[in-house]
């Protein structure tokens, strides 16, 4: 309940609580709070860069973790440091380090035999298969509402590349109005040439990320990095809304920008109407790599008319935002969107890959949208554990209360140091903060790093917080206390 009302920034400007209180309650196995040793990278982590460098660019390494000590909220490195983690391994880990329930599920032994046959499972897969696919990603309350089929894949980019390329066949069978291949189409496409290979496109948004192979790449616009020097697909790329902050002082204007984005969506698939028809539209039901930037409901129900009007499948990338995340297992419930949207991609919190859609976009044939592996069944047996973790903890609601603490917290810092941080916003645990310049951000993620907390970035000047579903009050507590210090220090330097 709580977690609604807040919606998608905090609006009201709470008591500042006393953040001096030492938390009293680590969870089983948890240290008290983080404690860092050494600098961060330590010396035996820096040897081991070093030696690492001859074989790989390990220039994005921040040190190397000691999985075997890590524990709940807390990533050991293998230099004795101990880091409260909100990052969590690029927001993938529900449950935090070694939790029992997901040690549990794979070293059963009736599971590890499913583990070790790693099966084709387009072609070969196991008797439970069907089952545990309906007892974990088909499960009423895990399911997006209204989409009764799944394509299990390897990772979030294989998702969006299948993704896709169900919305082109399906395009392209509506317009064969059933009809099978001509020869022309099946020789044309082994060259890559229409008709067999016809000119569509599917629209993004700037600022968007749906993973880094080629198609997925293509419909990505936030970091140059992953893009120059690959030649790339010209279709469409629309505005995604910038909102002014606090949400509630710039009502009018955020109303309009989400306007003017719409309007830019509904031309630009005119424009390519005729040279690269439009065959779905892609988008994030919040930009993560791009900055934390979170559209109205308004704007995904105009978003899913326009895809109705022109009868093409609005597909929400959901790799960063489901599982749980939000404090729903889909971010996109909180749209209250008039009908399903129709291709749902998932990954990261939901540890297996894949994608929802209605049945309508079932492909008529086989080997259509396939690969060898097509997912990992240790991936659904692991989820097994974590759905049960969820329900059985109520999690959802923990994310929820905890969520709504954490943002009122992070919202008195920003009053209290508004020319450091500002644009304090989030939905249930993906939570972000905007530093005055990009060069703070990156001083004030090494400050909080060096004292024990790792936290992620986004954006150009955005910090990001991507805490597990067991991450608590007494977490968020120590967390607020560390920045603050740091806040505290970069006035003071
Ligand atoms: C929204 C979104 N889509 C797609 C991807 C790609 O997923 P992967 O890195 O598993 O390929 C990511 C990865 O962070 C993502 O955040």
């Amino acid at each position: 309940m709580l977690c609604k009302s807040i919606m998608y920034s905090v609006r009201k400007n709470p008591k500042p609580r006393q953040l001096h209180h030492v938390p009293k309650a680590p969870l089983p196995g948890e240290p008290a709070k983080p404690y860092t040793l050494t600098e961060i990278p330590g010396p035996r982590s820096d040897a081991l860069l070093n030696e690492f460098s001859k074989i790989q660019q390990i220039g994005s390494i921040q040190y190397f973790a000691d999985y075997q000590r890590s524990v709940g909220n807390y990533l050991a490195d293998i230099d004795g440091n101990v880091f409260l983690d909100m990052y969590m391994q690029i927001s993938t880990l529900p449950l935090g380090y070694n939790h029992r329930s997901i040690l549990a599920a794979l070293s059963c032994a009736g599971n590890q035999r499913v583990i070790a046959n790693r099966p084709a499972l387009g072609l070969f897969p196991g008797l439970e298969w069907p089952c545990k696919i309906q007892d974990t990603l088909l499960q009423p309350c895990v399911a997006p509402k209204g989409l009764s089929c799944v394509f299990t894949t390897m990772c979030g980019a294989c998702a969006t590349e299948h993704a896709i390329q169900m919305a082109f066949i399906k395009y392209a069978e509506r317009c064969r109005r059933g009809e099978t291949f001509t020869k022309e189409e099946k020789n044309s496409a082994i060259f890559n040439k229409p008709p067999g290979c016809p000119e569509l496109s599917i629209l993004s948004f700037k600022g968007g990320f749906h993973g880094r192979t080629f198609g997925a790449v293509a419909l990505s616009h936030c970091k140059y990095i992953m893009k120059v020097d690959l030649p790339s697909l010209p279709w469409p790329i629309a505005p995604f809304p910038q909102y002014s902050y606090p949400l509630d002082q710039h009502e009018k204007e955020n109303k309009e920008e989400d306007a003017r984005c719409i309007e830019q969506v509904e031309d630009l698939i005119e424009r390519y109407e005729k040279s690269m028809p439009v065959a779905g539209i892609i988008v994030e039901a919040i930009q993560c790599e791009g900055g934390d930037r979170h559209a109205s409901p308004d704007f995904f129900q105009c978003l899913q008319d326009i895809t109705k009007k022109k009868g093409i499948p609005l597909i929400l990338d959901e790799v960063q935002t489901g599982g749980g995340a939000t404090g729903r297992i889909w971010a996109h419930e909180y749209f209250e969107l008039n009908t399903p949207p129709n291709i749902v991609t998932f990954s990261n919190k939901m540890l297996a890959s894949g994608f929802y859609h209605s049945s309508e976009y079932m492909p008529r044939r086989p080997y259509r949208v396939f690969n060898t592996w097509m997912g990992e069944p240790s991936k659904i047996l692991m989820l097994e554990a974590v759905l049960q973790t969820i329900e059985a903890e109520d999690l959802l609601t923990h994310v929820c209360h905890v969520s709504n603490y954490l943002l009122c917290q992070l919202n008195t810092l920003q009053h209290e140091f508004p020319h450091l941080i500002n644009s304090v916003r989030g939905r249930g645990f993906i939570i972000a903060f905007d530093m005055a310049c990009k060069d703070l951000k990156t001083k004030i993620a090494q400050q909080m790093r060096c004292k024990g907390i790792q936290v992620g970035d986004c954006g150009t000047k955005s910090i990001r917080l991507r805490p597990c579903l067991i991450f608590g009050e007494y977490h968020a507590d120590i967390f607020l206390q560390i920045l603050r210090d740091c806040l505290q220090e970069l006035c003071e330097s």
